[in-house]
């Protein structure tokens, strides 16, 4: 089908559905508003008053009734068929798909949230298999929010407090538009999302996984991932600032937090506000912010952290090489949650403190002794039950396989720093 008059490619098969209605109704309104202004004109001309001649007399017609009929009865035919057409799509678009996936999307001000049916959620986007029928659970965190694909001409409110639901036949692959299509707040023209219809091998891979691994450095990851995880919708990189704290020059400063503590906007604090925003909201600004937990991997944090590290300034040295490796392995500890049992100050939680233990003479569970060096620390934390160090119980999940290479000598870098 033909798209000039439209806004995208016909993506789906509600596509064509929606622009067949649409083109029928602008079709038959086109005739009739040809052929109305068409008498009208014709008849201006035919029977206006002609210079020379005698004004006659206006006929005393007192009605007609098959012409009444005629005009009553086709313009009555007309809105009955386009009604009945408008029906037939709409029940056809409306109806329950067999087999559709769930998938439920919550709209907050100012983003769009998917939860798949395994639990994976995402912001902001949302990817399908190409040829799997997907059936939308639709809510609203705050306010009314509507989920508009201009692509499939398909468009649900989303409500506060119910779930309207939309049916959606990914029937060609490739990325669509998902806008908000009802005001919703400053950051309302900000509230779009990708609607991402893969190959279903594809789709699979992504699923797995394993399509994580993105080209770039880590910072400009993490820019990637601030752009499509909304993050933008309600802060800055610099100038004015949105709904909360602009991103440029934060790393490192000291914030005043609501309960007027300060605190430094340091890695830990960063991820923090990421995983659980409510924890320090900073003074003045609202709190309102979702939780990214469950839809950032640690990794992903990982490279937000670095990014906005990188806006400060901050991340030239790292940009260098110098200490690159041993700053992006702390930032790994923090958010793999590796501080939750190790100290790096020498106090002892569950496991050994880090700090102090690179290169030091440790003795194992099983009486053996050894080195805690490089190669000790990579196993430790890839199969920690090898060598546990006395006294210490043996409880700590393996990281083999969760792990990049690049990562594991990041954190034996940072180790390897808290002499
Ligand atoms: Cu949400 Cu406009």
């Amino acid at each position: 089908m033909s798209n000039a008059y439209t806004l995208g490619e016909a993506a789906s098969r509600t596509t064509g559905q929606v622009d067949s209605l649409f083109l029928f109704i602008a079709g038959v309104s086109l005739f009739f508003f040809l052929l109305v202004e068409g008498l009208l004109i014709y008849f201006a001309v035919r029977y206006r008053r002609r210079k020379g001649t005698e004004a006659a007399s206006t006929p005393d017609i007192r009605g007609n009734f098959l012409l009444e009929t005629v005009w009553i009865v086709i313009p009555s035919l007309v809105v009955v068929a386009f009604f009945y057409y408008g029906l037939l799509v709409f029940r056809d678009i409306r109806a329950p798909v067999p087999g559709a996936t769930d998938i439920h999307v919550t709209g907050r001000q100012f983003l769009f949230e998917f939860t798949y049916p395994d639990g994976r959620t995402a912001i902001n986007e949302l990817r399908v298999p190409l040829g799997t029928p997907v059936k939308l659970i639709l809510s609203s965190a705050d306010m009314i929010h509507s989920f508009f694909i201009p692509a499939y001409r398909l468009k649900q409110d989303m409500v506060p407090g119910q779930y309207t639901t939309l049916y959606l036949h990914p029937d060609k692959a490739g990325t669509y538009e998902i806008l908000c299509a009802e005001y919703c707040g400053v950051g309302h023209s900000t509230m779009r999302a990708s609607l991402i219809v893969m190959e279903p091998g594809e789709y699979a891979q992504w699923r797995e996984g394993n399509t994580t691994a993105a080209a770039g450095s880590l910072a400009e990851q993490g820019k990637k991932l601030v752009e499509r995880s909304g993050c933008l919708g309600c802060h800055a990189v610099e100038g004015k600032q949105k709904v909360g704290p602009n991103f440029g020059g934060s790393f490192g400063r000291e914030v005043v937090i609501a309960d007027g503590t300060t605190v430094i906007a340091d890695e830990e604090y960063l991820r923090e506000s990421i995983l659980d925003p409510n924890a320090k909201v900073v003074k003045g600004y609202p709190s309102v912010m979702p939780t990214y937990k469950g839809s950032l991997s640690a990794g992903e944090v990982t490279a937000i952290v670095a990014y906005l590290k990188s806006l400060s300034g901050a991340g030239e040295k790292e940009k260098k090489g110098e200490g690159a490796g041993a700053d992006r392995g702390k930032g790994l500890t923090a958010t793999l949650g590796c501080l939750g049992c190790h100290s790096t100050d020498g106090s002892v939680k569950v496991g050994p403190s880090f700090k102090g233990l690179f290169g030091r003479q440790v003795e194992f569970a099983d009486g053996g002794k050894g080195t805690a060096d490089d190669a000790y620390v990579r196993e430790s934390i890839t199969r920690p039950g090898a060598k546990i160090v006395k006294g210490f119980p043996n409880i700590m999940p393996g990281f083999e396989g969760k792990i990049a290479e690049e990562d594991l000598s990041a954190i034996a870098a940072f180790i390897k720093t808290l002499k």
